[in-house]
């Protein structure tokens, strides 16, 4: 049996890092995908393999109970490892919940950087969920999906919202607020223009290390990180407003002071930031950085300037790429039952 599954990144138009605290946020689904195929195998171990990924052969045997998932291989080169971290948690969590197990073959293609705040880390770990639940038997169930994969999440980095594996999940846009265990979403359509450019760095963090920092600095200072915390939320519900006007310029101006709150958490740095002023200077009508920060990506809005803004970011050091928004969730590419 061999099954194939793909899912989109997304970029979080407003609202990163204050949804890990409960407030909303903007998520959209973009046009660039993660292919993730799950083969059956004959013995019971667990075989990665991924060009993109650099983890060609990386192996492990599920011979024994579930907490021989754990990684073997250490401390080797964590940005390597990292993404293995997700998928093998994948398979534990959906084992676990399924109370079933199976060797597979995994092979992950990715059409963008890995890590880079574009919800790579959601989209292997729901792509990983569900190709290995149709590998155990079992009909893709798209809430259960969403579940698993943010289970996958919290159990890797100690702390995640639930908004990039629903939006990894379901796909299009989405207004999100995590409540209790079921976060309250509403699909947002797009009416406008929204062409947006994103412009790439390096990655100097993990998203873990970079939200323990977040919690540190809630830790010291709780009243002033709260108070961020609520304006960001309050952005998100203007922002959504704008979006249902066809307002862009409003709400690239909110992007704008998402971004400096942002900033004041702590979580953007010098690389991100020239992007972000780079691409307002362009003609941007709003900029800032994406994801969990520390490196990555930013995203500026431009409907009539993106050839000026990817210039302009490409001029600051980054690497321009367009994204197109509201791209469809998760879905089936291919199955079959081969011996
Ligand atoms: C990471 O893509 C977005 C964060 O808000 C973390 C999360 O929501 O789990 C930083």
């Amino acid at each position: 049996m061999q099954i194939t599954v793909s899912v989109p990144g997304k970029v979080t138009l407003l609202g990163e890092h204050a949804v890990v605290y409960g407030r909303p946020a903007l998520v959209s689904a973009i046009n660039r995908r993660i292919y993730i195929k799950a083969e059956s195998r004959s013995d019971s171990s667990i075989k990665v393999l991924s060009p993109d990924l650099k983890l060609q052969g990386l192996s492990l045997k599920i011979n024994g109970g579930l907490s021989d998932f754990e990684l073997e291989a250490g401390e080797r080169k964590t940005q390597i490892l990292e993404p293995l971290r997700y998928i093998l948690k994948a398979i534990e969590v959906t084992s676990g919940h399924y109370g079933k197990k199976s060797g597979a073959n995994i092979i992950v293609q990715s059409e963008m950087p890995i890590g880079a705040g574009l919800g790579t880390s959601a989209a292997i770990s729901v792509g990983t969920v569900a190709a290995y639940s149709v590998l155990l038997g079992y009909d893709i169930d798209l809430n259960d999906i969403a579940r698993m994969g943010h289970a996958t999440e919290v159990a890797v980095q100690g702390l995640a919202s639930p908004m990039d594996t629903a939006i990894t999940t379901y796909g299009g846009t989405l207004y999100i607020k995590p409540e209790g265990t079921k976060p309250l979403m509403e699909r947002i359509d797009m009416p406008c223009n929204f062409a947006s450019v994103l412009g790439y760095t390096q990655r100097e963090e993990t998203t873990s290390q970079i939200l323990k920092k977040v919690k540190a600095a809630k830790d010291r200072n709780p009243q002033v990180i709260d108070l961020i915390m609520d304006a960001i939320g309050l952005l998100v519900e203007e922002a959504r407003a704008c979006i249902k006007k066809g307002d862009m310029k409003s709400f690239g101006s909110l992007m704008n002071i998402n971004h400096g709150l942002l900033d004041s958490l702590g979580v953007s740095t010098k690389a991100l930031n020239d992007m972000v002023y780079a691409s307002r200077s362009a003609g941007a009508l709003g900029s800032k950085m994406t994801g969990a920060g520390g490196g990555g990506c930013i995203l500026a809005l431009c409907p009539d300037r993106v050839r000026e803004v990817s210039l302009a970011i490409r001029l600051a050091g980054g690497m321009p790429f367009e994204v197109s928004l509201s791209s469809p969730g998760l879905r089936i590419e291919e199955s079959s039952h081969g011996h």
